[in-house]
């Protein structure tokens, strides 16, 4: 495709119209400040906050911890299966807009489990948003169980077991949480065992962690991603290994920029990562916490750094594809959207 006839100044357009998947996205990160305070009141749960403004002005984050504090403090007001399906339908509707045609959707049933809401009532609401989804707005998606780093491997084998009665409900397994001190290599017998029962695997892995903690997702827990991987670049071996094995990174621009992994986005190396060769995609991560859903992030990043253009948009489109967990089909299928979109542009 010939990529030259489209100028830089309409890439924020074409970057918002191109269909695209996230990849990575939590969905107890996509309640924004009014639903935490109408569910809270609903619920009848405390906040430590008096209003919405004061709840937003408190996302101030100095790193990943200080970010994670809050995001626990917002999905305790979750505690019916009505609840989770209006927070993950409100997340639906807002990325259809954003021409998302398909999400693969992490959710953290032990932030809800710990607090004594069941494992099928946080399931069978984003289930049944998953399937209102398809119907009301034409988006596909899968939900990915991720596990709390900071808790133990035993609970993350319970959380497991616990969640094999929704099965039917669920595609893989991630990681997630605190980074720094809890290895991937804390939790290889329950990725193994998720391995055996035929679900997928993905972690977080070189966001706030070193290198070496990618190198242990793809050796120990035999992930088929890495969400995040931005700190590969400290290892060349690696950037090297990812290129040649194809292992997709779920780079999150804004979230990088809001937990301090790069103190300005036009200091991120998502260009770097593409120009390696590497199947970067882009994604929100928590969009109602650092400030904007999908194509705000590809809008900023693109803006941010000048080696980014209509090529890259395309390459970054393509890979959220690719790196699905959908069938061939459906790849061939959102690509083809894909190639419709950018020939409007030409
Ligand atoms: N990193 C780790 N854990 C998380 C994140 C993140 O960016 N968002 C929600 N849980
Ligand atoms: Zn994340």
């Amino acid at each position: 495709m010939d990529f030259g006839t489209i100028s830089r100044q309409r890439l924020p357009e074409l970057l918002r119209a191109m269909p695209k998947a996230e990849l990575h996205i939590h969905i107890e990160g996509s309640l924004e400040p009014e639903l935490i305070f109408a569910l809270a009141r609903k619920n009848g749960v405390a906040l430590a906050w008096p209003s919405v403004e004061a709840l937003r002005a408190a996302y101030a984050f100095t790193d990943l911890q200080s970010f994670l504090d809050i995001y626990y403090a917002g999905a305790s007001v979750l505690l019916h299966e009505s609840d989770f399906e209006a927070m993950a339908m409100a997340y639906f509707c807002r990325v259809a807009a954003d021409h998302v045609v398909h999400a693969e959707i992490f959710f953290d049933p032990q932030t809800h489990t710990a607090r004594g809401v069941a494992m099928g009532t946080v399931i069978r609401g984003l289930a049944r948003a998953c399937e209102r989804a398809k119907r009301e707005l034409g988006v596909t998606s899968a939900l990915i169980l991720c596990f709390l780093r900071h808790l133990s491997e035993e609970e993350a084998i319970a959380t497991l077991h616990d969640a094999l009665s929704y099965r039917e409900h669920f595609i893989g397994v991630g990681l997630d949480s605190s980074e720094r001190g809890h290895p991937p290599e804390k939790f290889t017998r329950v990725f193994a065992e998720a391995g055996k029962l035929g679900l997928h695997r993905v972690a977080h892995a070189g966001e706030e962690g070193p290198p070496a903690y990618i190198e242990q997702a793809l050796e120990l827990l035999h992930v088929e991603r890495i969400d995040h991987g931005v700190r590969c670049v400290e290892s060349p071996a690696l950037v090297k290994r990812l290129a040649a094995e194809g292992i997709a990174l779920t780079v999150c621009p804004l979230s990088n920029l809001k937990l301090r992994v790069f103190d300005k986005l036009a200091d991120h190396n998502l260009a770097e990562l593409l120009h390696a060769g590497l199947k970067a995609t882009v994604n929100s991560d928590d969009p109602a916490y650092f400030g904007g859903y999908v194509n705000d992030n590809f809008v900023a990043i693109f803006e941010a750094l000048p080696q980014l253009g209509a090529a890259e948009a395309y390459a970054l489109a393509r890979n959220s594809f690719d790196a699905s967990f959908v069938d061939a089909a459906a790849k061939r299928s959102m690509t083809a959207q894909l190639d419709a979109a950018f020939a409007r542009f030409r």
